[in-house]
């Protein structure tokens, strides 16, 4: 199976190094056209991928075309490529934040197997978090095909394309929350003498160690949290101080709100 990536960038980037070291595509499969040209030399170095010079020589050699690019650069690339979808008919994976399957049909002007993914930047150290829908043109075997795919790079969900906000808020997003918070503990530690390296080395350690433990339980993040408060302890004066500064509706507000940026990019709202 040849795979081709139309941008290697943050995410392009992440999944292509993902697949790679999962064993899963080895990188000779693996085409490229990438208008960076530091990136492209780069991972045609460190990683081995196949740089293609241009759309048509990609598409050709693919079974399997990942459109990589920013939202905004996504319609301008559809135009330039559809000819050549069109000619040749392989599958098509969109990653693009708030462009859904429906309007990525309109961009295209003709019916053509379409699968919309929403990954997460974990992809590159196997972990992330991603979503999949299809279009209708797109069969069971073509779904199956793109989750066999994505699964080597972490959890895989099929979802309905309208919770594709949802998750990419949970999903997408929330790396970013979660750096903010490694970076707060810290901080709390750094303003108590402790060295900054040493802090983010340990409260990363704490915030992974926790999701895992998650993960493994069939618990309540609730029942977790009274496990580690000591009754009159340490850890539950640090809960109801989060509480009193209102840390769990500053989450919910940021999903929201992440939400909603969503909807207005894609121009729902
Ligand atoms: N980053 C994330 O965490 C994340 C998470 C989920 C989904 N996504 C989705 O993933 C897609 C890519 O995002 P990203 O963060 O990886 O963006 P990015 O880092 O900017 O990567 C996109 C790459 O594509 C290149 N490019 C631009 N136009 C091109 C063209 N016409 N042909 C070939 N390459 C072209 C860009 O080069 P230049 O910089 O020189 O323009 C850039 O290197 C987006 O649709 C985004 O919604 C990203």
């Amino acid at each position: 199976m040849k795979l081709g990536f139309i941008g290697a960038g943050n995410m392009g980037g992440a999944i292509i190094k993902g697949l790679i070291k999962s064993g899963k595509i080895s990188a000779e499969n693996i085409n490229v056209v990438e208008k960076n040209n530091t990136i492209l030399d780069t991972m045609a170095k460190e990683q081995g991928i196949n740089p293609c010079k241009d759309y048509k020589e990609l598409i050709n050699g693919s079974d399997i075309v990942f459109m990589a690019v920013k939202p905004v650069v996504f319609p301008s690339v559809i135009a330039d490529i559809k000819d050549c979808i069109k000619a040749k008919g392989p599958l098509l994976i969109s990653m693009a934040a708030g462009i859904t399957t429906e309007s990525i049909d309109e961009m295209l002007g003709f019916e053509t197997p379409v699968v919309r993914m929403m990954p997460n930047i974990n992809a590159e150290i196997l972990m992330s978090a991603t979503a999949l829908c299809k279009n209708s043109a797109a069969s069971d075997k073509d779904i199956d095909t793109a989750e066999d795919i994505l699964s080597a790079v972490g959890m895989t969900a099929r979802i309905d394309e309208n919770m594709f906000a949802v998750f990419s808020a949970i999903a997408g997003c929330s790396p970013a929350y979660v750096y903010l918070f490694i970076d707060s503990l810290a901080k709390g530690a750094q303003k108590l003498g402790m060295n900054k390296k040493q802090a983010l080395a340990t409260a990363a350690a704490a915030v992974s160690g926790s999701a895992a433990m998650f993960s493994r339980s069939d618990a309540h993040p609730w029942e977790l949290i009274d496990k580690v408060c000591s009754p009159g302890g340490t850890t539950i004066e640090g809960i109801c101080t989060l509480e009193e500064y209102k840390f769990e509706s500053a989450i919910v507000k940021a999903v929201e709100n992440s939400v909603l940026k969503d909807m207005a990019l894609s121009g729902k709202k």
